[in-house]
């Protein structure tokens, strides 16, 4: 059995070690991070996924962020165990946490990873006009947000810590 739970300070060794397997040791050189160096994580949206024994099967945390004016949330890691890929646990996290999203805190939610997986999740390739700060192949930069918000997102994600 599977339960999700509100990620602790007590809990950073064991999802370290979690994104370590799970992006390799180049995982702090990617773009996304360069919105996560200088920010920190969202408490309320950060969450676990462990079995029965409590031991730590999945992870998934938020970052804020602006484009332009317009507050968001950056996603991500969300990270699965090897061991139990498949079974619906990156499902579970995802959906746990964007539902306590509040839309008039944050407008949009971008992500960088593959169309297939998140769209069922609502997410669709971000507009041309959107960049994040460093390289990103374009059809994996991904935002979820409302229509009316949607075509006006433009410039580049920043992080916004101050948002917290
Ligand atoms: C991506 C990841 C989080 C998915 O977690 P998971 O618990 O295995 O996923 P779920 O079991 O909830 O979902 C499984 C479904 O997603 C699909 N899926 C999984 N990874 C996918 C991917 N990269 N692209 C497209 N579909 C994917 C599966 O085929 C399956 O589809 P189905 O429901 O139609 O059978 C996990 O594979 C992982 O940690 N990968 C390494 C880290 C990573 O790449 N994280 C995402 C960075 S954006």
């Amino acid at each position: 059995m599977i339960t999700i739970y509100p990620t602790e300070p007590s809990h950073g060794d064991d999802i370290n070690a979690l994104l370590d397997r799970s992006f390799g040791p180049g995982r702090l050189a990617r773009t996304a991070e360069r919105l996560r160096e200088t920010n920190v994580p969202l408490a309320g949206l950060s969450f676990i996924a462990c079995n029965a024994d409590g031991a730590l099967l999945g992870s998934i945390s938020y970052w804020p962020v602006r484009l332009g004016t317009t507050p968001g949330l950056l996603l991500g890691p969300l990270a699965v165990d090897s061991t139990v890929r498949g079974q619906g646990v990156g499902v579970q996290l995802m959906e746990a946490s964007l539902a306590c999203i509040e839309p008039t805190r944050f407008a949009f939610v971008v992500l960088v990873g593959d169309l297939d997986y998140y769209a069922r999740a609502g997410f669709r390739i971000a507009a041309p006009e959107v960049h994040l700060p460093g390289p990103v192949d374009p059809v994996r930069l991904l935002v979820r947000a409302d229509d009316a918000i949607y075509t006006h997102l433009s410039g580049t994600v920043r992080p916004a810590p101050d948002l917290c």
